[in-house]
Order: structure tokens, then sequence, then C-alpha cells
């Protein structure tokens, strides 16, 4: 690893990967959160270190360790997330891989919800910042390249690829997150890389495999070789 860092095809390169999920609180004691491990991102994070870059690597509360070599920025929210990425920016490239809670409770009880008889509890809802979508559209010190994923289970392809334009990003990952896939929580993942130039199929692979496959592409796409 330590040559790697010494000579890879990403050195002097400044990458910011989002990772995990967000959670969003309801009360002190319950929150709002995605079906998200970490797994992709770290792998992703590791992988772009392992050639040479430096990664600020902010990430949700996960239950798996930040890899090492990595600058660590721990989040608990969608806003803090927000927050945390606009803090670690500027970057040559930025890879949005966590599973952001689209929604948060407007007003989050600072005491704990109690049940009362008879009645539930009425929560309402406002919709989060998209962090993939600010970043892309910056006009001010956008990174160069600005890869998001987007997580899908029905027409994969389509939906990713209007999601790519909608939000003004470089590449998406799509992948298909049915139940039944084994994706969400998984160790492999099976992915569509859509750029300008379309759509490119990847076999199923690990997610470390992936991560490998993405960074060598970064790689190329800011100059660095392969
Ligand atoms: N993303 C983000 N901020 C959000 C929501 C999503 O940065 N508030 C990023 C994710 O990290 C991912 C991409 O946007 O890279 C797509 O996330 P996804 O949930 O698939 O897209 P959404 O735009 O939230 O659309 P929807 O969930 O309705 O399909
Ligand atoms: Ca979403």
């Amino acid at each position: 690893v330590e040559a790697a860092l010494a000579d890879g095809p990403l050195r002097g390169k400044r990458i910011l990967v989002t990772s995990g999920p967000t959670h969003e609180p309801i009360d002190p004691v319950r929150y709002i959160a995605n079906r998200s491990s970490g797994a992709q991102g770290t792998a992703i994070a590791r992988a772009l270190a392992a050639l040479g870059a430096e990664v600020i690597f902010v990430t949700g509360p996960a239950d798996i360790p930040p890899p090492d070599g990595v600058e660590v920025v721990r989040v608990e929210t969608a806003r803090e997330m927000l927050e945390a990425v606009q803090g670690g920016l500027p970057a040559d490239a930025a890879i949005f891989a966590a599973a952001v809670a689209d929604w948060r409770v407007a007003s989050a009880s600072a005491s704990k919800m109690k049940k009362t008889k008879g009645g539930l509890p009425q929560l309402d809802f406002a919709e989060n910042p998209d962090i993939l979508a600010t970043v892309s559209q910056m006009t001010k010190g956008r990174p160069g390249l600005v890869v998001g994923f987007a997580a899908e289970t029905d027409d994969v392809v389509e939906n990713a690829t209007a999601k790519r334009q909608r939000k003004g990003c470089d590449w998406i990952l799509a992948n298909d997150v049915s139940a039944g896939t084994g994706i969400m929580g998984g160790s492999e993942n099976a992915v569509t890389l859509i750029s300008a130039d379309g759509a490119e199929d990847w076999p199923r692979m690990s997610k470390d495999e992936v991560a490998a496959r993405l960074a060598e592409r970064i790689a190329q796409a800011l100059g660095g070789g392969f």
C-alpha cells in the first residue's frame, strides 16, 4: 500500500467520497435511515487511496470501519453531510456513494415521544438537500469529475440515465437494489456505468472489484495514466 501511495496514478489528486446511510432524528431515541452498509463507499475510498489519491471520506453512521489512509469526516444527517462535503471541497473528483435519506422529520422532538392511549404520532416531513445535485451544479469550484450512484428497483438504466441528466453529474453507477438481488447489505454489486457516452454494463463482481475498476476509470479520466 505504501508503494502504491507513493507512485500511484492518482498521486496529487484530492478525491471526496460520501458513504453509508444518514440518520434523521425523530426524537432522541428514534431515527429514519436508509439501508446501507457503507461497504461500496468504503471499498471505493480504499481503492482510490491505494492508487495514491488523497481521500476525504465523509461517512454516515456505518458498522464497518473506514479504510486506513483516508481523512474521515463522520456525520449523522443529510444536512451535516452536505456541510462536510462543502467543507471538503475543492477536490479533483467527488464520488457520492452514500444512501442519503431523502426526507427528514420537519421538527424532530427534543424529548422522547410517548405512547398515548389510542393516539398515533403525526410526523411532518421535509425534503433533504440533494448533495450530489448541489455539487454537480456548482458554478464555481465544481470538481472536474462528479460521480453518483442510482439505486433503482425498476427500469434501472432508464431511471439512472434520467437521474444523471437531472442532477448534472458526469457519471452514474446504476444498480438494481430489488429484494432478491442481495446487493443491499451483500458483498457483490452489479452496476451499469452511465456517462455522456452511453451505458456500459459491468458483470456482477465483488464490491471491492467494482471499486478497483471505478478507481482505474477515475485515474484515466483525471489523466493519471493506465
Ligand atoms: N444523493 C445525495 N443527496 C440526496 C439524495 C441522493 O447526494 N439527498 C445522491 C446519492 O448519494 C446517489 C445519488 O444521489 O449518488 C442518487 O441517489 P438516489 O437515492 O438513487 O436518487 P434520488 O435523487 O434520491 O431519487 P429517488 O430516491 O427518488 O430515486
Ligand atoms: Ca433517494
